[in-house]
């Protein structure tokens, strides 16, 4: 890909949590108004990348360049600015149990807009009639099927009109035929609007389905990079297990600890 065309960029990423390296030296490029699928079998270290990418959270050293600033040297500032620009959509869909959905999906355009209250309504029934919710207005999150909190949760990340959507996982814990809703939300929201997305997600099939762009991170660290075709016609035996689902072969199998998950869960319900 033509580095000038990257949205995101990072060089020599590295990323510890006490002994542990999440990531290392990762060397990655976004393109614009494309999506980006990030794969990878559990604590790869995808979710980190994420955080990383979104100015979540600060790199142990390296550099991420969002439209060429980079996100660990800017002020707070500045930062702030940049995030306006970003929608994330997390792993575990995160609204607030008690708003209403249309109240979740106001909460961004409240907190960061001087907007009137019916400019706002007005924003909301849009959003919602692009994730195809429309009418689900006053209902509670509680009375959410998991594909409909996830669209809730998409509509909530495009309030602010963002240039980059971040969906940790869209499809997780949905049956295919939700997932399959999803994904297809992602991919035509995309195209429709010139955005860009960017997708961590550890199932192949929906990945490499949507991608215009793939990145496959293993221990950390990226084993490839490239079109969904090349990924798949590669001969690397971690990338040939890891499309093929294999138990067997170069990756060893092991669960990440994701106790932590929690408390990160309950400080940034709404970044
Ligand atoms: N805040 C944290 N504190 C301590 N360790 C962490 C933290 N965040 C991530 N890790 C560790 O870093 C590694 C990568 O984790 P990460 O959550 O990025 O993986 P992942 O690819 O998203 O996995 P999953 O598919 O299970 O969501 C794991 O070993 C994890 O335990
Ligand atoms: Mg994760």
């Amino acid at each position: 890909m033509n580095a000038a065309a990257a949205m995101i960029r990072t060089e020599q990423l590295t990323k510890r949590f006490g002994d542990m390296t999440a990531l290392n030296q990762v060397e990655i490029a976004i393109p614009e108004r494309a999506t980006t699928v990030i794969m990878g079998g559990s604590g790869s270290g995808k979710t980190t990348l994420l955080r990383l990418i979104s100015g979540l959270e600060p790199p142990s050293s390296g550099a991420i360049y969002f439209e060429g600033a980079d996100l660990a040297r800017i002020s707070r500032r500045e930062l702030y600015r940049l995030r306006m620009k970003m929608g994330m959509v997390f792993q575990y869909s995160a609204l607030l149990n008690s708003l209403t959905v249309e109240e979740n999906i106001a909460f961004p355009l409240q907190e960061h807009t001087a907007l009137d209250a019916r400019v706002i309504r007005t924003m909301v029934t849009m959003k919602l009639e692009q994730v195809g919710l429309r009418g689900f207005e006053h209902l509670m999150p509680s009375e959410l099927s998991g594909g409909m909190a996830k669209r809730v949760a998409f509509a909530r990340a495009l309030a602010m009109d963002p240039k980059v959507v971040f969906f940790d996982e869209p499809t997780s814990g949905l049956d295919p035929i939700s997932a399959g809703v999803i994904t297809d939300l992602i991919r035509n929201l995309t195209q429709l609007t010139h955005m860009t997305s960017i997708v961590v997600t550890h199932d192949v099939h929906a990945g490499l389905a949507i991608a215009d762009h793939v990145i496959l991170l293993w221990q950390g660290e990226v084993i490839a990079a490239g079109t969904p075709e090349s990924v798949r016609n590669s001969d690397d035996a971690r990338i040939v297990q890891f499309i093929e689902g294999r138990p067997d072969g170069p990756i060893p199998f092991s669960r990440s600890d994701t106790s932590y998950m929690d408390d990160l869960l309950a400080r940034e319900v709404i970044a």
